[in-house]
């Protein structure tokens, strides 16, 4: 078990990662009053554990599984049912689940009564390796993702492996898409993919592995939590091109289209004469044996039109954070034609 500090400005985050976080730090929460967040499956999965480690008698609000409870409703519900609840300042909201109940239950204990403790309880590798940690909640509204929420540190993030093994294999493959982008980011962490290739599905594995992502990302929040001075903006990577993708041909997990989207990316940076094409063939191999095959899209000027209109995007050009070499990226402006152009021959080389 290990532990990262992540300190901003005005907050302080311990991580705690790795088998036996939940028995070891969970617990202590009974002591206290709590409001536990979680979805319909997770509950399903996990009440017994929760009962035994909390008591048989917490208020909880169960969100129905899956980004369609992302919403503004669901957050209002949450809420109300703190009110109901009688919870005080000085409670404690745990959110036990993936991405999308860690970011609603962030946006709730960040508003109710200006601000309550959080402990993000990820059980999904994507919610570990990503979402749970750097204080990013949000809502999404009119389909829009994520365009109302905070920044709100969680006071304490409890990343146990023993929750990925009942994940579906698709579930896996998101987290992986994450953990490729880390790999894309960091030297160290290519360097321990390529290593493990084989090995990439291995709970030892991922155990390592996660405890670096966390490590990384950390590092990169500290110095720049809100995204104002640029650094935060390299955790983009793969994502424009690939939530682009993810607007036009849906149908994919999120993850999934990461790797999309990286495959795309690495294309447009070699083309540029950013990236070497040796080094963008590593980070390739590790992408199929995730997704065994890149899909070959046509309807690349819809895609190219929404990364334009990426939220992140403050300019009339398509705004890129692309791989340059080992623990390097780049930031590239591209023209929406080029852009289109190139994600065209891309797809017709596949
Ligand atoms: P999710 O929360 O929808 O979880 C995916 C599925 O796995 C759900 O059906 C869930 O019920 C199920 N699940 C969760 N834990 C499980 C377990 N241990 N065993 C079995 N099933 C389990 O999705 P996600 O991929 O975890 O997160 C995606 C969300 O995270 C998106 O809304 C995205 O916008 C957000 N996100 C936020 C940040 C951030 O920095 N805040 C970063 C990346 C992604
Ligand atoms: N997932 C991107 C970020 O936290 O900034």
């Amino acid at each position: 078990m290990k532990e990262i500090v992540l300190e901003t400005n005005l907050s302080k985050s311990v991580i705690r990662c790795g088998s036996g976080a939940f028995d070891a730090y969970a617990k202590k929460y009974a002591q206290g009053q709590i409001y536990i967040v979680t979805d319909s499956n997770v509950f399903a999965i996990y009440r017994h554990l929760l009962w035994e480690t909390f008591g048989n008698s917490f208020p909880v609000t169960i969100l129905p599984a899956g980004e369609s409870s992302k919403t503004y409703n669901y957050l209002i519900s949450i809420l109300k049912d703190m009110l109901s609840a009688g919870m005080r300042r000085n409670c404690t909201v745990i959110a036990f689940g993936g991405g999308v109940v860690g970011d609603v239950a962030g946006l709730a204990a960040s508003l109710y009564m200006r601000g309550v403790n959080l402990v993000q309880i990820p059980t999904t590798l994507l919610a570990q390796v990503d979402s749970s940690v750097g204080g990013k909640t949000a809502v999404d509204v009119n389909g829009v993702k994520n365009v109302i929420g905070t920044f709100y540190q969680p006071a304490e993030v409890i990343a146990d492996p023993r929750f990925l093994q009942t994940l579906t294999a698709r579930e896996l493959r998101c987290g992986l898409g994450e953990i490729i982008k880390y790999g894309a980011l960091d030297g160290g962490i290519l360097n321990k993919l390529l290593n493990n290739c084989d090995s990439l599905y291995k709970w030892e594995f991922l155990e390592d592995v996660i405890y670096d992502c966390i490590r990384y990302k950390a590092n990169v929040v500290a110095q720049d939590e809100r995204e104002i001075e640029g650094k935060r903006k390299i955790l983009n990577l793969g994502h424009t091109t690939g939530h682009a993708f993810e607007l036009v041909y849906r149908k994919k997990s999120h993850g999934e289209f990461v790797l999309i989207g990286m495959y795309y990316e690495l294309y447009i940076a070699v083309k540029r004469g950013i990236c070497g094409g040796q080094y963008a063939d590593e980070i390739k191999k590790l992408i199929l044996r995730v997704i065994k095959k890149v899909p070959s899209y046509q309807d690349v000027e819809s895609a190219a039109r929404y990364a334009l209109y990426d939220k992140k995007n403050l300019s009339d050009k398509v705004d890129l954070i692309v791989p340059k070499s080992i623990g390097e990226s780049a930031e590239i402006e591209i023209e929406f034609d080029e852009y289109a152009n190139l994600l065209r021959e891309c797809a017709d080389a596949l």
